[in-house]
């Protein structure tokens, strides 16, 4: 797939997550695979008005390319003026955010409540496409809700807008992240549109991610939640698409190793007193699952230094070891 001029290589993106998906995820991410990443949402607002949190998330890193920036607002000047700020970060694309369902966010018009006024969608679209040389995609949901299912009046409106790619989410703003997803949406949307189409939600592991590629002919697919804990799972999907092979789990001790990695990256980017706050849900992803791991969710939520989360690893490892015997 191409965005703009920029060639995708492999299968697979690594959504945006607030929260989540910040520079040292993004760029081990793309180390295990993710053939392009999305930033966390960034407030056209905050950058406008140079808000010191809005700037840093604009920050990318040298190995985390082709990477895009997600801009949200509902007011097309705000959201043109920042996606030009945010095209000065060496992104490939800028990434409008019409899906997130999150009330701090579509309750101030921003997000998917843009998908209730299909008019100002478009708007927003044209006036940050007039404003950056860069590609301008545009990520939202199948509706707002299950009486407004609007996801191809919608998309067709964005094309003409000059979006160059989509992303579809296949659940409505109601739904937020609970009911499986609606993947015959995102066919439609597929059908009914000349740009490519990026198909969103559910995919968890390589036979899911085969499932949205062959059930709605999407031209790539995007992970969030599959990969919380688990950034291998680019590897794992581009082995089968490619190849047919299923990777299994990377064995206990492996997926330590590249928890500390992260949660190494994670304070260098932050320092420690956040890095080690936000590396609590993270380490709480990568035991998930693992027997024997569920009795340190105790000293994970109470996370200071590095030392303590190694000390943790040995744990795991001793305690999945003793459940081998
Ligand atoms: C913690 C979290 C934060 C998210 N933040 C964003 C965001 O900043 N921008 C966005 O467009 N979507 C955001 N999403 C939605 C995801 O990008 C994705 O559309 C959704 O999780 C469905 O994909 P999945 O089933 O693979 O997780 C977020 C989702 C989660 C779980």
């Amino acid at each position: 797939m191409k965005i703009g001029n920029y060639e995708l290589n492999g299968y697979t993106a690594l959504a945006p997550m607030a929260g989540v998906a910040d520079r040292a995820f993004r760029e081990l991410c793309v180390e295990f695979g993710a053939s392009y990443v999305v930033t966390e949402m960034v407030s056209s607002k905050g950058l406008t008005m140079h808000d010191r949190k809005s700037d840093t998330l604009l920050i990318l890193g040298e190995t985390e390319k082709p990477a895009a920036v997600q801009i949200f607002g509902n007011d097309p000047e705000t959201m043109a003026e920042a996606a030009k700020k945010a095209s000065q970060t060496g992104c490939c694309a800028i990434d409008i955010n019409m899906g997130c369902p999150a009330p701090k966010i579509a309750g101030n018009g921003g997000g998917s409540a843009l998908m209730r006024d299909p008019d100002l969608a478009a708007r927003i679209t044209e006036a940050v496409v007039k404003a950056v040389d860069l590609p301008v995609t545009v990520k939202f949901r199948s509706g707002w809700d299950e009486n407004s299912i609007n996801a191809v009046e919608f998309a067709k409106m964005q094309e003409n807008a000059g979006a160059s790619v989509i992303t579809v989410h296949g659940r409505t703003k109601k739904q937020m992240y609970a009911p499986p997803v609606n993947i015959d949406i995102i066919r439609q949307v597929k059908e009914s549109v000349n740009i490519p189409v990026i198909g969103n939600g559910d995919i968890v592991d390589a036979l899911s991610a085969e499932n949205m590629y062959k059930s709605t002919g999407c031209d790539f697919i995007m992970v969030g939640r599959g990969a919380l804990g688990a950034p291998w799972i680019f590897n794992q999907i581009n082995e089968y698409l490619k190849n047919g092979n299923i990777i299994p789990e990377p064995p206990i001790e492996e997926r330590m190793n590249i928890m500390i990695r992260h949660i190494e990256k994670l304070c260098e980017y932050k320092g420690e007193y956040v890095g080690m706050r936000e590396a609590r849900k993270h380490s709480g992803w990568y035991i998930k699952g693992i027997r024997g791991a569920a009795a340190l969710r105790q000293e994970i939520c109470s996370l200071e230094n590095m030392d303590q989360l190694r000390a943790i690893a040995e744990k795991v490892i001793l305690a999945d070891s003793i459940n081998q015997q």
